[in-house]
């Protein structure tokens, strides 16, 4: 692959690591609030990114490129409510969607058929992403300070199971 496209794609790699590690973190603050069953989904968007990452990983090294491993950022520990998080991961999809969509444009710019493919599973993925996060933004927006409403949301969240590994 070409070395703007080998870097682009490393770089990107390390955005869904860095996905990863952001929704790991918040599985800890939700823990440590008793919201259990948001820890649990947290963890299981944890793990897709991390596939996410994966998935880079080894589309560089099938198109002979070479994977850099770069240091990960730490992400928050802390945030203000169940709403702030959801909130900031619903940014975040935005973020991550972005880029997806410049890397579809630098593909195109190389006239490389094989990354625009391979990146036409993420940009499907991402209209998933952002719609979900905004969902639960909107059902914690709605509930507010109901604890009971709240519990409710943390219950249903908790029901997430992983999905099933993506073929390809
Ligand atoms: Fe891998 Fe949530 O984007």
């Amino acid at each position: 692959m070409k070395k703007d496209m080998e870097k682009a794609f490393n770089d990107h790699l390390n955005a869904e690591f860095f996905s990863a590690y952001l929704y790991l973190s918040m599985a800890n603050y939700f823990a440590a609030v008793n919201l259990d069953g948001m820890a649990a989904w947290m963890r299981v968007q944890s793990e897709e990114e991390r596939a996410h990452g994966m998935k880079f990983v080894d589309f560089i090294n099938d198109r002979d490129g070479r994977v850099a491993l770069q240091k990960i950022d730490q992400p928050p520990v802390e945030w203000e409510s169940p709403l702030a998080a959801f909130q900031e991961a619903y940014e975040h999809e935005c973020s991550i969607s972005a880029k997806i969509n410049q890397l579809v444009d630098l593909s195109n710019k190389h006239s490389d058929h094989a990354a625009h493919n391979f990146l036409q599973w993420f940009v499907s993925e991402q209209v998933e992403e952002e719609a979900t996060a905004l969902r639960i933004v909107e059902q914690l927006k709605r509930v507010g300070d109901n604890a009971v409403g709240l519990m409710i949301i943390d219950q249903q969240l908790g029901a997430r199971t992983p999905a099933a590994a993506p073929a390809g």
